[in-house]
Order: structure tokens, then C-alpha cells, then sequence
């Protein structure tokens, strides 16, 4: 880590800790909480800039824009793209919804899209959508019980109808770490049956990954991976919420249609109906930008720069690692955990015979902010085969001592009867 700093000194950066002294935050796969130095940029924005990027009239305005085309290329270079191939917008969500959008104009019936039954419900339920109104077809790989996808069951999935093929590169619930670059190698190996170049202009089957998880736990190489699609939110990077970034290859970008028009994208509007767009990335970018959050996301950027992200990775693997070595010991039997291969820093668990909610309802009130339910992966019960389990997300600012409140948090809750329904009468 740069600056000698170490993982002791991080909890100290984050303000919400002054507020919160003693409450253990394992909440993090959701949203994670914000250093100072993102808090102060996004601040930076509205103290001593409030312009408008679509205003170049004065130089005030004019170093906003330099700043936000600045942010653009920090996130260029922190997954490895060209700068314009970046495009802000205000969550994965949107930039799921954007992508499916504009691809979804090239899908005819019968053609299918992959995916997985561990994804978000923001990645599903845009394709769901094109299947109900073009009647394209879903199909989904079969994952191993900790949700990983193996070269062997993508393989028997792909068709000469499929098109696209679209998973998370890590998942926001049993936290496995899919390996992007094998598998979109076999996916673009694929020979795809098309009759025309206007019947599907992208030569290939294309790959989209959400990162939305994997973008502050593991290293983001877009050109390496040779995928066509990547989306993230700044609120899982430590930044600020509502801004977020998708990417495309560039030779994409110029056959996707915006999901949203307006001001700052549009070249020419003519009285008879018809109108030009500016060229990409501007094309996708209407109206006035979360400005105040690209100030964050790239002061977020930074942060994590100089942490490092393998650091990160290995902090939290190890931070798991000690917490499966406590569960054993302390709780043997009576918990049962779904995710003990997966190396990342998500612990996904049950405690046996009570309900997820419940034990995580009675956690809050031990000050333990963890996360129960499926985690808007609405078919995660195909895999892990509940409906329901408790998540644990580590991240920088957690510490040994937070797994052994958590441990005795739930100790206690089997000394109070073990069905960890007593704060709900108190
Ligand atoms: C894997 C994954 N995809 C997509 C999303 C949606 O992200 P957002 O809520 O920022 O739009 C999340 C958020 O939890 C996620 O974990």
C-alpha cells in the first residue's frame, strides 16, 4: 500500500465511523461507505464550481468540463479502455437498461440470450423484457452451488441462435469471482449462424458484464478480457451514489441508440420531425450530469489507486478466511454456510431453522448491519436452493474484532432461546 498506510489506519478515513462509533458495517456488497477525501471532492464540486458542463462560456465552467473529461479518462485507464468508449451515467442499473435498450433493436424472435440465475435483478429483467416483446429467447448456464460458470456448462449452452451472453463478473451474493477472460474467449469462439451483416452487425456473440460488484475487489481489464459491454457503479467504489459508468467498444457505440435524448447530445432538431445526435460519448449523456458525483467518483478512483486493489482483495479473502475459522469453531453445527470456496470477501450463510430475516433483524439491534433475503438476485434459490440467507460483505474498514462481535452477537442469540425473536418483544 502507497504512503506506508495500513489496513488499521483505514477505518479512520471514513466519517461515518465519528457517527456511528460502534456499529459493525457489513453491509458493503450494497452500497460501501465513503472516505473523506470523496465526501471533500464531491463537497469541492459545490463550494467552488456549480457550473454546468454544457456551459463553456466562461473559464469556470470551462475547468468543470476539463475536470469531468478528466474523470472520464481516470476511468478509462482504471479498466483499461479508451477514454471514449466511457460513459457516465446515473447507475448499473440505467446502463443495463441502456444496453439491452439499443441492442435489443438488432434481436429478432428466436434469438437468444445467456444468462445466469445469480444475477441481479437489474441485468435479468431488461432482457426479460425484450423476451416478452420480441420473443427472443432465455436461456441460463448452469452454475455450480456456489454460482460459479464453467467452461464446460457455457459451452453446452451456446447455440448458432445465441447473441449475447451476459453475467457478473463477481455476484453481489455468493460473491463468486467468474473468470471473465476464459470464458468470453470461448464465447467469442463461437460460430453464430446470420444471414446478413444488418441482421446482426456485431460479427460476433456478444459479452456483457456487470461489475458492479467486481470493480472494488478484483482488477477491471476490458481490453484484455476481450468482452463488448461493462457497466459500474461509483457507490460500490467507495464514491458517491447515482453516477455510474457502462463502456462499450468503441465500434459498438456507433450502432447503439440512446435509451434517453435531451439537451447536450443532439446536433441538429429540424422542424419536420427529424434530428441529428452528437457522436459518442456525448450521444449518451443527456441532460446535466451528476457533477458532484464525478468529482467523487474520481477522488474514489484515486483512493483506491493507492490502496490497491489486489490489496484490497487479499484483505478481504483473509478477512473471510478468519471468519469461516470462527464460525467452526464457535458455531459449528448450527450455522450452515453456502459460499466457503468462493474466494472473495462475501460470506453467505444461514443459522439452521430460523429465518434469515429474523437473525439479521436481531443482529441490527446487537449494532451488526449485515443483509438478508436474496439480494435482488430473484433466482439465487435455484443454486443455493433457499429463499432466503445472510450476507456478510467485507470491505477495507472492517477488522478481525467486527467478525468476533459478530460471533458473539450470534451467540448470544442462541443463548436467548435461539430463535433470535427476543428484540422483536423487547
Ligand atoms: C451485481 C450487481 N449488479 C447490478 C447492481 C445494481 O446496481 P445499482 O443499484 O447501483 O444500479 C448491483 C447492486 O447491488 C449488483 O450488486
Amino acid at each position: 500500500m502507497n504512503n506506508n498506510k495500513t489496513f488499521s489506519d483505514i477505518k479512520s478515513e471514513f466519517p461515518f465511523f465519528k457517527k456511528n462509533r460502534n456499529l459493525v458495517f457489513f453491509d458493503s456488497a450494497a452500497t460501501s461507505l465513503k472516505p473523506k477525501v470523496v465526501i471533500d471532492a464531491v463537497n469541492k464540486y459545490y463550494q467552488n464550481y456549480s457550473t454546468n458542463t454544457h456551459n463553456l462560456d466562461f473559464p469556470l465552467a470551462i475547468e468543470t468540463k476539463d475536470i469531468y473529461e478528466s474523470c472520464r479518462q481516470d476511468v478509462a485507464d482504471f479498466i483499461h479502455s479508451q477514454k471514449n468508449e466511457v460513459i457516465f451515467c446515473p447507475s448499473t442499473t440505467f446502463a443495463l437498461n441502456q444496453i439491452a435498450y439499443s441492442l435489443g433493436q438488432y434481436l429478432k424472435e428466436g434469438d437468444e440470450v445467456v444468462l445466469t440465475t445469480c444475477e441481479h435483478s437489474s441485468l435479468l429483467l431488461p432482457f426479460y423484457r425484450l423476451a416478452q416483446e420480441k420473443k427472443i429467447i432465455l436461456k441460463f448456464i448452469d452454475v455450480s452451488t456456489d454460482g460459479l460458470i464453467t467452461i464446460t456448462n457455457l459451452k453446452k449452452i451456446l447455440t448458432k441462435k445465441t447473441r449475447i451472453v451476459a453475467f457478473a463478473s463477481m455476484n453481489n451474493s455468493l460473491g463468486t469471482i467468474n473468470n471473465v477472460r476464459e470464458l468470453a474467449k470461448i464465447v467469442k469462439n463461437f460460430k453464430i449462424e446470420k444471414k446478413s451483416q444488418a441482421d446482426w452487425p456485431f460479427e460476433k456473440v456478444l459479452v456483457l458484464i456487470d461489475g458492479a460488484q467486481s470493480i472494488s475487489h478484483s482488477m477491471t481489464n476490458v481490453s484484455q478480457w476481450d468482452i463488448d459491454f461493462f457497466t459500474f457503479s461509483a457507490h460500490k467504489l467507495f464514491g458517491p451514489t447515482g453516477i455510474a459508468v457502462w463502456w462499450a467498444k468503441a465500434k459498438w457505440l456507433d450502432l447503439m441508440q440512446p435509451l434517453i435524448l435531451g439537451g447536450g447530445m443532439n446536433g441538429r432538431i429540424y422542424k419536420d420531425g427529424k434530428f441529428t445526435l452528437l457522436d459518442p460519448p456525448d450521444r449518451f449523456e443527456a441532460g446535466t450530469p451528476n457533477l458532484a458525483g464525478i468529482f467523487g467518483l474520481q477522488a474514489a478512483i484515486k483512493y483506491v489507486r493507492e490502496i490497491g486493489i489486489e490489496n484490497i482483495a487479499q484483505y478481504e479473502r483473509e478477512l473471510k478466511k478468519y471468519a469461516l475459522e470462527q464460525f467452526k469453531k464457535h458455531l459449528g453445527d448450527k450455522v450452515v454456510v453456502y459460499n466457503e470456496n468462493q474466494e472473495s470477501g462475501i460470506l453467505l450463510f444461514n443459522v439452521l431453522n430460523v429465518a434469515a430475516e429474523d437473525v439479521a433483524n436481531y443482529l441490527g439491534h446487537q449494532k451488526i448491519a449485515l443483509r438478508s433475503g436474496n439480494f435482488c438476485a430473484k433466482l439465487l434459490s435455484e443454486v443455493i436452493n433457499c429463499a432466503s440467507s445472510l450476507r456478510v460483505s467485507f470491505s477495507i474498514y472492517n477488522n478481525k474484532q467486527d467478525v468476533d462481535h459478530l460471533i458473539a452477537a450470534l451467540q448470544k442469540g442462541f443463548n436467548d432461546g435461539g430463535d433470535f425473536l427476543n428484540e422483536f418483544f423487547n
